[in-house]
């Protein structure tokens, strides 16, 4: 039963993006890809795109764990939000409970979801939000504080959605019309609540009129490139050819690659940028090719509590997603393997970072020191 004050996330978005760049309503649809419903998450089961959109409900904190370590919902900005709006329908059933229950009970949830997934730091930061929001109201009656945290989910979701627009604009300036831009794993709409924030700087291109080409990395073991990034490019009309993780090096080689922009999911003060497995090794790549490498990422990703890259947790996934990924036997059982799910692409390989405040150049621990 949604809860008296309903207020679902609107379906279209046209008017936040209005009032928040105050330009007339892009072309580009955001993907829906998750939404607040006045006591529950509804979301895409990103596990089967491309084959099938199907939309789950989420409503209690063990639901919402699951899907964030399936990959059901997925991308630094996405899982912040989702850990979010997850607190929030989990307490929805609390809102008549005693205030130290309440408490107690958040309290609970929000160090469950906090540690669903460790590398990317933007699950911790919005419960870490949402925790500070209970201890600033702590005095308010459990309802009134439950709407105070369903106030705070959405705004974390709003703030996203703006933050990926203002990315998208920033890149303009090293885009070029006619640009072959090399992208790896989905860091697109299905990875936050907008257009993204590499794939958003492809979006904002591609509604500025320029021809652009995405080279999207297939991204083993899980495929967030060829399964993601290729389907929400080609809803929105996007040039994308999908390339074996293999065949980087040989795509820059030809000549076919302009830039690299690829998302992020920690980065520390000196500029080390955690995203993906593979992306350190397409950074080196870029280099050797004379091809600039950029990191795209809000403000939310950066982390300035860790000096460096090797400060940054680094998840290790299932070895089944290596030997048997989708369902076929691609190794011999009980073969031993290692799968960490992210690397870090050291600061020095990256050209520069496109985030909400603009374009930010080296040296890293003066410049990045804007988003603060
Ligand atoms: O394991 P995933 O699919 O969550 O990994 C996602 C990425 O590495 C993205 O590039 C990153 O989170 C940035 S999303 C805007």
């Amino acid at each position: 039963m949604p809860g008296k004050r309903s207020r679902p996330t609107p379906a279209s978005f046209e008017p936040v993006r209005e009032t928040l760049t105050n330009r007339p309503p892009p072309k580009t649809v955001a993907i829906e890809t998750i939404s607040w419903r006045g006591d529950h998450v509804r979301m895409i089961d990103q596990t089967r795109l491309p084959e099938e959109r199907v939309e789950i409900e989420i409503r209690t904190v063990p639901e919402m764990v699951e899907a964030i370590r399936a990959l059901r919902i997925r991308g630094a900005p996405a899982i912040g939000i989702a850990g979010a709006m997850g607190l929030v329908a989990a307490l929805h059933p609390h809102r008549d409970d005693e205030s130290e229950a309440f408490l107690e009970a958040l309290e609970g949830y929000a160090s469950e979801l906090e540690v669903a997934r460790p590398t990317a730091v933007n699950l911790a930061w919005a419960i870490g939000r949402m925790r500070r929001v209970a201890e600033e109201h702590a005095d308010m009656a459990p309802a009134a504080l439950w709407e105070r945290l369903e106030d705070e989910a959405l705004a974390i979701h709003a703030e996203d959605l703006a933050m990926s627009r203002r990315i998208g604009e920033a890149a303009q300036e090293v885009i070029a019309s006619h640009s072959g831009i090399l992208t790896h794993c989905n860091a697109g709409g299905l990875a936050t609540s907008g257009l993204g924030t590499a794939l958003a700087c492809a979006y904002v291109a591609h509604e500025q009129g320029k021809r652009i080409r995405v080279f999207a990395d297939e991204t083993r073991p899980l495929l967030q490139g060829s399964r993601l990034t290729a389907w929400e490019l080609m809803q929105a009309g996007i040039d994308v050819t999908v390339i074996c993780d293999d065949t980087t090096a040989a795509t820059m080689a030809k000549g076919e690659i302009d830039l690299v922009i690829v998302g992020a999911d920690r980065v520390a003060a000196n500029g080390d940028a955690a995203n993906k497995i593979g992306t350190y090794g397409v950074a080196i790549l870029a280099k050797e090719h004379g091809i600039p490498f950029y990191v795209a990422a809000p403000r939310t990703t950066f982390d300035f509590a860790l000096r460096t890259g090797a400060e940054i947790p680094i998840e290790e996934r299932d070895p089944v997603e290596v030997t048997a990924g989708f369902g076929r036997r691609t190794a011999p059982e009980g073969v031993k393997v290692y799968s960490p799910a992210f690397d870090v692409t050291p600061a020095r390989y990256v050209t520069g970072f496109i985030t909400d405040a603009g374009l930010v150049r080296p040296p890293y621990e003066e410049t990045l020191q804007v988003l603060r």
